[in-house]
């Protein structure tokens, strides 16, 4: 059982309903793959939406992480979402709004902004299959 400040913190973070994860490279000290105000805009353009659909936070079924940098260094913003393993290059505010609606909340690939995609092979050798 965990500890009633780590489980108070799991909640507000909604840590055990999550279903998905996206980590969104908004590097601020040299940034590569895209601009440091690409960057900030859309972390906080990914922040404020998952906030404004409840999907992140109490109950909500999507994590969300900035990372410092995601070694792609190209055609960002980079994005990756789990456990599917979906990489997404070129995420602005726009592309990030289609990943929201049709992939964290529809379960759809936006196959458009796709460069690389964790293989069906990986996932079945994962699950047992
Ligand atoms: S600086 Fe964005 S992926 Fe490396």
């Amino acid at each position: 059982m965990a500890l009633p400040d780590l489980q108070r913190v799991a909640e507000s973070l909604g840590l055990e309903s999550a279903r998905r994860h996206i980590f969104l490279c908004a590097e601020a000290n040299e940034p590569k793959c895209a601009s440091c105000a690409e960057g900030v805009r859309s972390w906080d353009y990914l922040k404020g939406r998952l906030k404004e659909l409840k999907l992140a936070g109490p109950g909500g079924t999507v994590l969300r992480t900035k990372a410092n940098c995601l070694k792609v260094c190209v055609r960002g913003p980079i994005a990756v979402v789990y456990p599917d393993g979906t990489w997404y290059h070129s995420c602005t505010p726009e592309v990030l709004e289609r990943i929201i609606q049709e992939h964290l909340m529809g379960g759809r690939i936006v196959t458009e902004y796709v460069f690389a995609q964790r293989s069906a092979d990986c996932v079945r050798a994962r699950e047992g299959q």
